[in-house]
């Protein structure tokens, strides 16, 4: 088996893109394209034979729970899955507790919380590596996989211009990481008072990151490449609901969007979908909608992330 592996990343945290160099990043996608190619030919190699991760979910998940799920099994391991029901972190016993009980039993801990400084905390404390799974602040993870899709989609990520549109969230954070190393232009479209996060935004254009933030959606989809949206009202926010709905009139993607974008241009959304809010139905499933193979990437790119961090490198 000889899938090529980078020394720097074993044993480390994946809590955020920006942890990252831009080689780095690539080398991710470049793992889990090498191992999707593989799997298709019918290679089976079981690079995490005897290792197993712990899953904890403080919030609901179909993509993230599954393709972890399935990654451990195809690769030869196993999964814990953990809900915030079962553990009660921070209730039942501290997370630092948590932490040093998990790192004596398994190779990797994924987690999905609310705030960010949760996976921090997890992560000082854990002596395995930390994997964000999505915080309110970053969802790494799912831009691997939307960049593993658009390197499927357009054979290469130079040049390649991403109009987001929507909620500046967790999602369009982790577009800014990266956009920042993939050295694609990134053109963000969200009403005053939804901006992505100024520290990822200041600390991504100090590394030279070509990202803009604009009022108008339109004005973001003109011969762009990319149109991606996602919820306007995330996991935690539901309490915001009618004013999120109010703020972001105008911003519901329909096909009739898709003539704006360069001859080549896709739709993305990382789903689940709020259909009536930030897209409708007819978006997702039209011919020029490349969701499901974003959604099928999240296998793939999590099998990336495993054996980049977790694999013995004597059995790469
Ligand atoms: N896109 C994504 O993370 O989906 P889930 O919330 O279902 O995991
Ligand atoms: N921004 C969304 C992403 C869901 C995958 C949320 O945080 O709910």
């Amino acid at each position: 088996m000889n899938v090529p592996l980078t020394p720097s990343l074993r044993g480390r945290d994946l809590l955020s893109l920006s942890d990252l160099t831009a080689d780095e990043f690539h080398a991710l996608i470049d793992t889990s394209l090498e191992l999707k190619r593989r799997w298709r030919a019918g290679d089976r190699p079981r690079l995490l034979e005897h290792n197993t991760i712990a899953m904890i979910f403080e919030k609901q998940s179909l993509r993230t729970r599954s393709t972890f799920d399935i990654a451990m099994y195809q690769l030869g391991g196993h999964s814990v899955l953990l809900s915030q029901n079962y553990i009660g972190w921070g209730v039942r016993e501290t997370i630092r507790d948590v932490a040093h009980n998990l790192e004596r039993w398994v190779d990797g801990i994924m987690a999905r919380t609310y705030g960010h400084a949760t996976l921090v905390e997890l992560a000082e404390h854990a002596d395995v590596p930390v994997i964000n799974g999505l915080s309110d602040l970053l969802h790494p993870c799912q831009l691997l996989a939307d960049y593993l899709t658009m390197r499927e989609t357009f054979g290469a990520l130079e040049g390649l211009t991403v109009a987001y549109v929507g909620d500046g969230n967790n999602v369009s954070n982790s577009h800014i990481n990266a956009a920042m190393h993939a050295g694609t232009t990134l053109r963000i479209a969200c009403p005053d008072g939804f901006d992505p996060d100024q520290g990822v935004l200041e600390a991504a254009r100090a590394r030279g990151a070509d990202v803009s933030i604009v009022r108008d959606p339109r004005e973001a989809v003109q011969g762009a490449d990319v149109l991606y949206t996602d919820v306007w009202i995330s996991m935690g926010h539901e309490e915001e609901a009618e004013r999120r709905r109010n703020a972001f009139a105008g911003y519901t993607v329909t096909p009739s969007w898709f003539a704006d974008l360069s001859s080549r241009g896709v739709f993305m959304h990382d789903l689940p979908a709020h259909y009536g809010e930030e897209c409708t139905e007819d978006a997702v499933y039209h011919e020029r909608s490349v969701v499901f193979d974003q959604a099928e990437n999240r296998l793939h790119a999590q099998k990336g992330v495993l054996v980049q961090l977790l694999a013995d490198r004597s059995d790469a």
